[in-house]
Order: structure tokens, then C-alpha cells, then sequence
């Protein structure tokens, strides 16, 4: 680049830089604190809300998975906080408070890693005064812990504690993810009336699916179809899933919600929502789907009668939510189970060869070698006769 040109480029961010409604637009930005944001549904979120030009804090341990170090981390403010170890310890974000001046306000705190009521507590004792409203992302697991009393689907006002002690307790026991999930929804539930409290929203899921799943419970799925011949182990479903329908959600579509919620009118203040696809496949649809997708003939699915069965999806027992009330409360339009279905489908075939996900990739081939199949040389070469991508040998990726 010569000089004239650089000297043009100086004059046009300097010019651009000094029109006041450039300035304006910088201050009118929507500011967001997001815990997380670096899993499959956090980062679909960052993502979405930077598109809408949001200012961006991001806290979490630092980890970048998948391409989220390009397509995240320069665009946010990242402060690394571990909050199993407390906030307290966070000195970055102590300090990035402390240096506020009184407001900038966060226009939302989305919360995607608060697993204990104490992580909430401690956020919301740290921004106090400072945060418009509380973004928590729940679950469905939370209705595992409750007496549900009804055959149909499972509703928000389920969400009801049993109320002799003794029985309460019997619940916790079944499900100790689902009372931790529940007791941070409470926290933030007790402290609303208070001076100084924040109203919240919860949005409660069910399994989320989507590119970049950290817990890689489609790919494995979807390698565990597409390498059947090279995996030991048959297809399976446990028997007690065979015919259960079960909800997922895609994390695109949550995201979408998230962003429309932090600027909606108080009618969704203290509100507990359902977020979910309208279609409700069985375990089996779902793998006999993704044999459509990839093109493949049917392959027998063995119905599995042991306690212990294998399987992934659905992570809850009390089977599929109802939603709508989110359809009513937050415009919740999912995109439809077909589209989302082809478009995961594709996302995982290409990752398989893409250099960027090699280690998410050899991560998904080292759990089928360890647990589906007694013969992982064998996976290996499913893997060159399928995707032509090589394994092992002089190179040893795995
Ligand atoms: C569940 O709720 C029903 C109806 O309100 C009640 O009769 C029953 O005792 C409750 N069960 C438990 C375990 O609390
Ligand atoms: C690999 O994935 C990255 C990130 O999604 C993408 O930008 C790139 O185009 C992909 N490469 C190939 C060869 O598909």
C-alpha cells in the first residue's frame, strides 16, 4: 500500500469516526454480560447478538472451542473467570466493575454457566444495580425433580416441588442436575421483590442440537450410522426409548429468542419459558433421519434390553415440553425439525475432513473406539473408505 493511500484510508476512519451519528450509534449500543457463550448454544448467542452490533463481555474459563477464537474472541471483551473457584477470585472482572462509571448499565446478564444457586448469588451480589435484566439459561431437567400431575405435555407451572419434606427429598435424589438447575431458578425467583432485586427470565430446554456441540451427541450418532459396518457394536435403542417421543431445540432458534428477549416489555419479567422444536421424534426417527440425510439405505436398529443401555438423546425421563407459552409470551417460531436435520447433517459430514475441527473430530473418533467397538483399526479405516481421511499410521493424529 503506498502512502497516499494510506493517508486516504487515515482521513476516512477519522472522518467516519467524528460524524455524530456514528458517535451516537457507538453509545446507543445494547451492552449484554454473558457467562459462557463458548459451548454450542453460548456461542450461536455471541454470535446472533454481534450481528445486531451488541457490545459484548464475555466471561468464562477461556477455553475456544471449535473456530470460536476467530469468529468470537476479537470481537468481545473476554474476561477469564473460573466461577466454580467464585467470582471473588475473578480479578479481571473485579476490576472491569469497579472501573464502570455509574450507569453504563448492562442491558442484559445472559447466563449460560451458573450450575449451582451460589454462582448466581455471587453475580448477582457483584452487579448489583447494575444489570436491567437476567437472562437464565435452565432446563428441562428441572421438572425431574417436581410432581408432575398430569399425563400430558409437561408445562411451565409444573414446576412445582413436591411439598412434604420427605417426598421433596425422594425427588432430589432422582435427578441432582435437575434440583441444582431448579435452585438457581429459585434463587433468582427470591429475590425479585427485594430493593435491590433484578427480574429475570428462564429459559427452560431440553437437549440443544446444532453445529459445534461440544457434547457430541449427534456426530457420534451420525458416525455411529454412517460406520456401521466398521463399528462392533449394532445401532441401538434402549428398549424403554423405543417408541418416546422427546424434545430437542436448536441452539439457532434459541438464540434468536435470546436476542429479541433482552429488549422485551416486562410482561416476560419472573416468567419461566419452554423453548422446544414442534416436532417430537423417538430416538428411532431421529436415527432413521439421519440415514435419510445421508443418503443411506435403513440400517437395522437393535432394540437394546439391558438397564444400562447406551444411548444420548433424550438426557430426561419425563418426556417432551409443551411450548406454548413461549408461542404466545416470545413469538417462539422454531425452524422446522426437516431443515434443521440437513443442515446439522452437512455440518458434521464436512467437519469430518475440515483441518479446523481435527480435534473435536478426533475427540468423536476416540469415544466411538473406546466404547461402541472392540476393533478400533477398524474404525480407522471406515474412516478412509467413507471420508477418505486418514487416521493413525506414521502421522498419528489420534
Ligand atoms: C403431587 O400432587 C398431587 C396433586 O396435587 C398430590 O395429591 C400428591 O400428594 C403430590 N405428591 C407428592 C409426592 O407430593
Ligand atoms: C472449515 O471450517 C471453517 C470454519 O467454519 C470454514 O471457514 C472453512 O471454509 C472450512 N474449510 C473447508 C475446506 O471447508
Amino acid at each position: 500500500m503506498t502512502f497516499s493511500i494510506w493517508i486516504m484510508l487515515f482521513h476516512w476512519i477519522f472522518r467516519a469516526e467524528s460524524v455524530p451519528n456514528v458517535q451516537y450509534d457507538i453509545l446507543s449500543r445494547k451492552t449484554v454480560l454473558i457467562f459462557g457463550g463458548n459451548g454450542l448454544l453460548g456461542s450461536a448467542t455471541t454470535e446472533r447478538l454481534l450481528r445486531s452490533n451488541f457490545n459484548i463481555v464475555l466471561i468464562n474459563r477461556g477455553n475456544w472451542y471449535w473456530d470460536t477464537a476467530d469468529t468470537i474472541k476479537p470481537f468481545v471483551r473476554h474476561l477469564k473467570c473460573d466461577r466454580m473457584q467464585s467470582l471473588q477470585r475473578c480479578s479481571g472482572l473485579q476490576h472491569y466493575i469497579w472501573s464502570l462509571d455509574a450507569p453504563p448499565m448492562f442491558d442484559a446478564v445472559i447466563d449460560f454457566s451458573a450450575y449451582h444457586p451460589f454462582e448466581i448469588t455471587e453475580s448477582l451480589t457483584l452487579l448489583q444495580g447494575k444489570i436491567k435484566r437476567y437472562i437464565y439459561i435452565s432446563s428441562d431437567s428441572v421438572y425431574e425433580v417436581c410432581n408432575k400431575t398430569h399425563t400430558g405435555l409437561t408445562r411451565e407451572e409444573d414446576a412445582v416441588r413436591p411439598k412434604e419434606d420427605k417426598e421433596r427429598e425422594q425427588y432430589i435424589l432422582k435427578d441432582d442436575y435437575g434440583n441444582r438447575k431448579l435452585q438457581c431458578e429459585e434463587t433468582l425467583r427470591s429475590q425479585v421483590d427485594d430493593v435491590t432485586g433484578v427480574p429475570f427470565v428462564a429459559l427452560r430446554l431440553p437437549d440443544v442440537v446444532g453445529a459445534r456441540d461440544n457434547t457430541h451427541r449427534w456426530w457420534i450418532y451420525q458416525l455411529w450410522v454412517k460406520l456401521s459396518e466398521y463399528i462392533d457394536k449394532p445401532l441401538s435403542v434402549p428398549q424403554h426409548l423405543w417408541n418416546r417421543p422427546m424434545s430437542l431445540v436448536y441452539a439457532n432458534d434459541v438464540a434468536e429468542v435470546i436476542a429479541n428477549v433482552i429488549t422485551m416489555g416486562p410482561q416476560v419479567n419472573d416468567e419461566a419459558f419452554n423453548l422446544a422444536f414442534n416436532e417430537m421424534p423417538t430416538l428411532v426417527n431421529f436415527l432413521h433421519s439421519i440415514m435419510d440425510a445421508l443418503n443411506l439405505d435403513d440400517i437395522d436398529i437393535h432394540v437394546d434390553e439391558s438397564v444400562e443401555a447406551f444411548h444420548l438423546f433424550p438426557s430426561v425421563r419425563l418426556g417432551p415440553i409443551d411450548t406454548s407459552k413461549s408461542k404466545k409470551l416470545l413469538n417462539w417460531n422454531p425452524t422446522s425439525w426437516h431443515d434443521v436435520l440437513y443442515e446439522t447433517v452437512a455440518f458434521y459430514e464436512d467437519a469430518v475432513r475440515n483441518v479446523t475441527f481435527h480435534s473435536a473430530r478426533n475427540d468423536v473418533i476416540r469415544i466411538i473406539q473406546q466404547h461402541l467397538t472392540r476393533d478400533p483399526a477398524k474404525v480407522v479405516r471406515g474412516l478412509w473408505n467413507e471420508y477418505k481421511v486418514m487416521l493413525g499410521g506414521k502421522h498419528d493424529e489420534l
